[in-house]
């Protein structure tokens, strides 16, 4: 049996400013867990912000960037860069999410790039990989996750750093945003695929240092199940992470 060790992640997207994320972390009540860590990647506005105050009110909480860029500087317009965010107390960085790759042309090669310069600059990465509805209605869901798996699994330090900085989140484009929750079964099974494909490259103990967390319309309602699933190591949580009521719910279900 692999002993799990759960992160309860919430991605904000493109919601709230700094005024709403000081009212979000003055509203929540949480404690430590002894099996659990929880962190929130919000919109790039909020990160200092976020940070000075779960410094000030010791909450148990890590913040995280939604993207960053591979290189150190240069002339990319609207981006972040690994030493802006370590500048300001940033250690973690989501990369790859479906809306960055649906809407803003990003790649698996794009994603590779930004995944290994963040972790040449020291980040802690987590890359979202899934499949959309058509590919899965085409039983496609095996080769992309293949796929967007393979460019990281070649790369000497993507294979260096996964389960120490390099973690994963699986995303059923689907079920994002949608309500329509991939069923435990569902996301067991990916998580599986996902872990032996780690598995034949890493071996089995790198493989199981390994995160994989579920992403998808997750809920106080569903997560109990998906977190018993012996290959799911938490959540990345949009919506019910806006709201404290939900997120300390979710928190709860937390070992
Ligand atoms: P959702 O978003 O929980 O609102 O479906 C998840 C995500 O996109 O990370």
């Amino acid at each position: 049996m692999r002993e799990k060790s759960i992160l309860l992640a919430g991605n904000w997207k493109m919601n709230y400013g700094p005024k709403e994320t000081l009212q979000f972390l003055d509203a929540l009540k949480i404690s430590p867990k002894p099996k659990a860590k929880m962190r929130l990647y919000l919109p790039a506005i909020n990160l200092e912000t976020a940070v000075k105050t779960i410094t000030v009110k010791s909450l148990p909480i890590e913040i995280g960037a939604q993207n960053v860029h591979g290189e150190k500087s240069g002339a990319y317009t609207g981006e972040l860069s690994a030493s802006m965010l370590k500048e300001i107390g940033i250690t973690q960085a989501l990369i790859g999410h479906s809306e960055r790759r649906q809407f803003f042309g990003e790649t698996d090669q794009s994603v590779l790039k930004r995944t290994v310069g963040a972790l040449t600059q020291d980040l802690e990465v987590l890359v979202c990989i899934g499949e959309t509805l058509q590919e899965r209605n085409q039983n496609r869901m095996p080769d992309v996750i293949r796929t967007q798996l393979a460019l990281l699994l070649a790369d000497e330090t993507c294979l260096s750093a996964f389960g120490q900085r390099l973690h994963l989140a699986y995303e059923p484009v689907w079920a994002i945003g949608t309500g329509v929750t991939a069923t435990p079964a569902q996301a067991e099974e990916v998580h599986a695929l996902i872990r032996g494909l780690l598995a034949e490259k890493l071996g089995a103990e790198r493989a199981n240092a390994t995160r994989i967390l579920y992403g998808g319309s997750v809920t106080p309602a569903n997560f109990k199940d998906l977190l018993a699933c012996p290959n799911i190591d938490g959540g990345l949580v949009g919506g019910a992470s806006l709201k404290p009521e939900s997120w300390m719910q979710l928190w709860s279900l937390c070992p």
